[in-house]
């Protein structure tokens, strides 16, 4: 190497094309094996465009995690702009995330600063706010695509939104029909606790996506390959090998942070292409993505409750822990940071919430609460690794343990 470091960094071939391809939130222009959904979707809403404002539209996508729930309404909602757009028909389209959004508060403000940008943020009740929303798309004569995704967040703690958003028109008769939603969940149950009349609304129209096959998600990795890789810079046996992973694993997110990954290191070893070796290193590396994204958007109490049940795991090894002793850990890890503490029926929530998002599996329980005995097991993140970086989320927010 000459002195000119970074003339010679790039010079050096660089084995991507673009990196920002394989980001998990990045919405390419085609979806392999989700042309059925997308063909469903589009006759659903067709009327939206021969008809405009005449229906209302509303809809349920269930499935399980990372099989392309979100990318493909994204996607959908962007061909539905454009056709929209094409012909002057004004319809658009937000995607909320309750899990990031929490409160139907924030929820309905984030709606309407899609239709007004400046909105203030506070001062209003829900009930006014729903009425702005109404009063804004008839100004704008439009019609809004409301797509609330990860909604059994919401669902779990107030159900008054989408109640009301699946009312929004329901006492005009003969108005236009300005509002169409679609909710985007994991498990279908959840949806059990809306109230009969929403949940009659909301189970007329459900798509359940089903899981990817391996040759499907090969597919689906080879495509992401291809236009995130230059050419020749990863094989079909490698893919394969990928694919096989994600299958088990069952979320593609993981398989597109390998291949990022896996690239990463071949670059760093300067080799031209991606060996089975950078694939076997990537791995080893790798916490879930859905993990990941779910920590960041954590409380600081749940987190340190996550945190206090990884460290006695990683101490007890193997031994069976009760509740309790993690209850007086956690009250241990808060006195630390300087933190009250949550009541002990919060933090059995809390683990329950953990179950769901499958950070955590408990084999056995018994019954009193206290006592109750469990082996929580964490089985798809190196507790080493977990436990760092939780302490960095909590550090980020200027929280010390
Ligand atoms: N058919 C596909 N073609 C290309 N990329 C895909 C496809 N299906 C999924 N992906 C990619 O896989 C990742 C996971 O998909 P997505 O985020 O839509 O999952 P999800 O079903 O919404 O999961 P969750 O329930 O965890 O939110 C995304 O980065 C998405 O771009
Ligand atoms: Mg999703």
């Amino acid at each position: 190497m000459t002195i000119d470091i970074f003339e010679d960094l790039l010079k050096k071939p660089s084995i991507f094309k673009d990196e920002s391809k394989l980001d998990i939130n990045f919405v390419p222009d085609r979806l392999p094996h989700r042309n059925k959904e997308l063909s469903l979707l589009s006759q659903l809403f067709l009327i939206l465009l021969t008809n405009p404002n005449e229906i209302s539209r509303k809809i349920l996508i269930t499935g399980k995690t990372g099989i392309g729930k979100t990318v493909t309404i994204k996607l959908f909602g962007e061909l539905l702009r454009k056709a929209s757009d094409r012909r002057n028909i004004s319809i658009k389209y937000v995607h909320i995330n309750c899990r990031k959004e929490r409160t139907s508060y924030k929820a309905l403000i984030k709606i309407i600063q899609s239709l007004n940008k400046n909105f203030p943020k506070r001062g209003y009740s829900p009930q006014d706010l729903l009425e702005i929303i109404t009063e804004s798309l008839n100004i704008q004569n439009l019609h809004l695509l409301i797509v609330l995704d990860e909604l059994n967040y919401l669902i779990n703690k107030d159900t008054d939104l989408i109640y009301s958003l699946t009312r929004i028109n329901d006492d005009s008769f003969n108005q236009p029909q300005r509002l169409s939603l679609i909710g985007i969940v994991r498990d279908i149950s959840c949806i059990n606790n809306l109230d009969i009349s929403t949940l009659s609304t909301l189970q007329r129209n459900i798509i359940r996506f089903s899981d990817y096959r391996e040759d499907q998600i090969f597919d689906i990795l080879k495509y992401r390959a291809e236009i995130s890789f230059r050419e020749k810079i990863i094989s079909d046996e490698l893919l394969t090998m990928i694919a096989e992973i994600v299958f088990n694993k069952g979320d593609v997110r993981y398989g597109l942070n390998l291949l990022w990954k896996a690239g990463k290191i071949a670059e760093g070893r300067n080799l031209r292409s991606i060996s089975s070796e950078c694939i076997r290193l990537a791995n080893q590396d790798l916490v879930p993505f859905s993990t990941l994204d779910v920590l960041k958007d954590m409380t600081d109490q749940k987190l340190i409750f996550l945190l206090a049940i990884i460290i006695l795991i990683k101490k007890s090894k193997n031994s069976v822990t009760t509740f309790s002793e993690f209850l007086d850990y956690y009250k241990v890890l808060c006195e630390n940071a300087g933190l009250k503490p949550k009541s002990n029926s919060q933090l059995w929530n809390y683990l329950q919430e953990f179950k769901k998002e499958d950070i955590v599996s408990v084999r056995q329980q018994s019954k009193n609460i206290v006592g109750r005995k469990g082996f929580i097991e964490i089985t798809n993140i190196p507790l080493q690794k977990f436990e760092k970086i939780i302490i960095n989320i909590l550090n980020s927010k200027g929280i010390r343990i």
